[in-house]
């Protein structure tokens, strides 16, 4: 058993009603727990597209969509399902122990070709 993922309890399961999500702080992190079926998970409130929070989008059957440009991921796996996005999100491990909903979150990740250049600001070539 590896003791490499610590739980925090972030709420209580009636904090968050089916079918909805509430937005979170775990670590310094910004955390969206759903809830989904009568079953909990939780996934890194930052679109994968244009780093904007998912915070204000919609959740229909399984899947968050990102209030900016319409992204949609699959809010167990974190897999892109809809465009503009490519790239998964980040998902965490949940608990629910007498009715307390924990999650473990890692420390963030840099993940390559997730940088995101708007329009019109081409990266310059340094001599
Ligand atoms: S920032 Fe989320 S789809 Fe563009």
């Amino acid at each position: 058993m590896g003791a490499d993922r610590e739980f925090k309890q972030v709420c209580v399961a009636a904090d968050v009603e089916e079918g909805a999500y509430a937005e979170f702080d775990v670590g310094g992190r910004s955390v969206l727990v759903c809830k989904w079926q009568g079953n909990f998970f939780a996934v890194e409130n930052e679109c994968s597209h244009a780093k904007n929070p998912l915070c204000g989008g919609r959740m229909r059957r399984g899947s968050i969509v990102c209030p900016l440009h319409g992204a949609r991921f699959n809010i167990r796996t974190g897999a892109a399902e809809g465009p503009p996005a490519t790239l998964p999100i980040e998902t965490f491990e949940v608990k629910v122990e007498d009715e307390k909903v924990c999650v473990a979150v890692k420390e963030r990740k840099v993940t390559a070709g997730s940088t995101f250049l708007p329009p019109g600001s081409l990266p310059t070539e340094s001599a």
